[in-house]
């Protein structure tokens, strides 16, 4: 007993007149257990990252799917809090599922009360205009998908300020375009001129204000205009133009053109940028907005990786 206790604690010392044998072999015992579990926790503490997720549909499942098949190590998705409660429901069991503590939350407010490290939103912009504030202020920083919501230039203003203040930040995901680096480089260099082009289905247009009988047969330009009259026009459908934007000439100076091809699958986001030296176009296919839930995968990854892209 005396060798485990020397083995276990490196020290011969702590044996004690007033100690018996069985009482020290007691208390070695939970000094290891103590210390295991403290250093155990301290692994667990130092990586581990506390997230909520707001939004419980499309992108959200994939996000939980990444998780689901260990791509998320550092993560625990703790919560879950959405419009939709059944399906707010399902994806915390999914999350639990995949070895999560996770639960649905009836308000935002409960959820934060969790003190996450992050929010994950994929909801709406208007949804991110909700919870934007008072998760920056609980000292959570936000991963943002739903890019829209920053057309709005007070938002925009405040988010900055209460991120500031809080110590926060706000991680825009590169969505269904990418490039953001390139873009934001050429327009430090000044004097940078940028135009994005979104090509989409003639159906996807059909119930959309800017619907012309001519789309059901020809290519047709339904829309044109800058990043923040398209974001009007399309309040959830032109994220990846306002993300565009601010990542380079800014909404009021990005010249956002909107095609609809009969027939076409998906969608193509091209984001052309040209300086005195530079030119490039970062162009886009996706079949699906699925490209969408994986930067936010890759986000996730860089936030924790000590190589960053
Ligand atoms: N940046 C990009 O490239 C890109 C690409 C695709 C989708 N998006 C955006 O991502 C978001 C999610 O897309 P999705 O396909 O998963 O949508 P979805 O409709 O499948 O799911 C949206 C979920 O958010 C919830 N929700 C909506 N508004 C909310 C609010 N105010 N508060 C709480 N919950 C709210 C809904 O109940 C639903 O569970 C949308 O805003 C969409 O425009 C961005």
């Amino acid at each position: 007993m005396c060798d485990l206790t020397r083995a276990s604690t490196g020290s011969a010392t702590i044996e004690s007149s007033v100690v018996t044998e069985q009482g020290r072999s007691t208390a070695v015992e939970q000094y290891k257990t103590l210390s295991f579990a403290f250093q155990t926790n301290n692994i667990i503490f130092a990586c581990m990252k506390k997230v909520v997720v707001v939004g419980s549909g499309y992108l959200a499942n994939i996000v939980a799917d990444a998780a689901i098949r260990g791509l998320l190590p550092e993560f625990e998705f703790v919560g879950v809090y959405s419009q939709s409660v059944p399906s707010s429901e399902r994806l915390a069991d999914r999350f639990r599922k995949a070895g999560n503590a996770c639960n649905a939350y009836p308000s935002l407010d409960a959820m934060l009360a969790l003190k996450p490290d992050f929010l994950i939103e994929m909801a709406s912009p208007s949804g991110m205009q909700e919870v934007a504030i008072p998760t920056l202020k609980n000292g959570t920083s936000i991963v943002c998908i739903s890019v829209g919501a920053f057309a709005d230039q007070d938002f925009m203003t405040e988010v900055k300020r209460v991120g500031n203040e809080s110590g926060t930040r706000v991680y825009i995901a590169s969505g269904a375009t990418g490039g953001f680096d390139v873009l934001r480089t050429a327009a430090l260099m000044g004097n940078a001129t940028a135009n994005f082009f979104n090509e989409k289905g003639h159906d996807r247009l059909r119930n959309s204000s800017v619907y012309d009988p001519i789309i059901e047969t020809k290519k047709h330009i339904v829309f044109s205009g800058n990043a923040n009259e398209a974001i009007r026009t399309f309040p959830t459908g032109l994220n990846v133009a306002v993300a565009a934007s601010i990542a380079s000439v800014g909404t009021d100076n990005m010249q956002v053109t909107m095609q609809s091809t009969p027939n076409f699958v998906g969608d193509t986001q091209r984001v052309e940028i040209k300086n005195d030296e530079v030119h490039a176009v970062v162009d886009v296919y996706s079949a699906t907005p699925a490209i969408a839930a994986w930067s936010i995968v890759a986000t996730l990854q860089n936030i924790v990786s000590p190589i960053v892209f």
